[in-house]
């Protein structure tokens, strides 16, 4: 089981599209995924089509310290399951542990330690459940992201191509080696997934460029561009490896590239 989180300081960037996108890949390519959705404001559940209950969120995992393999015990199956043919002969899953304003009490800077252990132990056990857990992290590198990061094989920081977000990536990376060398977490590795890529402007080639000399081989590859049929997809919680056209295609393939290279590369 690889575990994946989502995450960057600004908001707005894409980190629930992107956890959607790879949501939406390792269904298409036959694996059996959960995604936590760590963000009170539930983006990711809701583009998933699940309607969170009050009740069996992550919020009231945490809540209880994470009691061992609680994650498992809320998961719900999305439908995009529905919306994937088993005829294509993969056995692949997609489960959501539903997000909620439950999980705002640990959304602040300052926290214990011993917290920082919860998400980890909330998924532990669920190896023979799942092959991949995306966590979607909220837009802070408050105590919900440092779970994440606690518990994860990989750290996924989403920027987009201006200089804002450069260095709003720059500030994401730099915290994450910090983390690394602060805490008895190791973060196995890390990677830069650029989105909202306007291909035909100069402006963004620049920063793709920038963002490739700054951060090099952690650059992922490839890169996704921004394309109004993205927001249509989510529009209509629906995974974009089933959206029709040749522009979800295009964005459905980068997914699945992206999700492979994940799953051959963490250990
Ligand atoms: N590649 C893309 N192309 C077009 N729109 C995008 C793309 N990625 C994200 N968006 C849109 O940008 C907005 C913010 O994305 P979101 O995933 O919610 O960001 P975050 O989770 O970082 O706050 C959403 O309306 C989403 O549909
Ligand atoms: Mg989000």
């Amino acid at each position: 089981m690889q575990i994946v989180s989502i995450s960057s300081l600004k908001g707005g960037v894409g980190k629930s599209s992107v956890a959607l996108g790879l949501a939406s890949a390792a269904l298409e390519n036959g694996l059996r995924t959960l995604v936590v959705d760590l963000d009170p404001h539930a983006d990711a559940t809701t583009g998933l089509g699940v309607h969170a209950p009050s009740r069996n969120t992550v919020g009231r995992v945490l809540a209880k310290r994470g009691k061992s393999g609680a994650l498992g015990g809320i998961a719900v199956a999305s439908p995009w399951s529905e919306a994937h043919d088993p005829a294509a002969g993969s056995r692949g899953s997609l489960d959501v542990a539903p997000g909620s304003s439950q999980s705002s009490h640990f959304d602040r800077a300052t926290y214990k330690g011993s917290e920082l252990d919860r998400l980890s132990r909330a998924l532990t056990g669920l190896e023979s459940r799942y092959d991949l857990v995306l966590v979607d992290c909220p837009p802070n590198l408050n105590a919900l992201t440092r779970m994440a990061w606690a518990a994860s094989d990989k750290v996924l920081s989403v920027a987009e191509p201006s200089l804002f977000s450069v260095a709003g990536t720059q500030r994401t990376m730099t915290a994450i080696a910090q983390f690394e060398r602060g805490s008895r977490w190791a973060v196995d590795s890390a990677g830069v997934v650029i989105n909202k890529v306007d291909m035909d402007s100069a402006e963004h080639q620049h920063r793709v460029r920038e963002l490739n000399e700054l951060f090099g081989h952690l650059v992922v590859d490839p890169v996704i561009p921004e394309h109004p049929v993205w927001q249509r997809a989510q529009g209509a919680a629906w995974p974009i490896h089933r959206w029709p056209g040749d522009d979800a295609r295009d964005l459905a393939q980068r997914f699945s590239t992206i999700v492979r290279g994940l799953v051959n590369s963490v250990k």
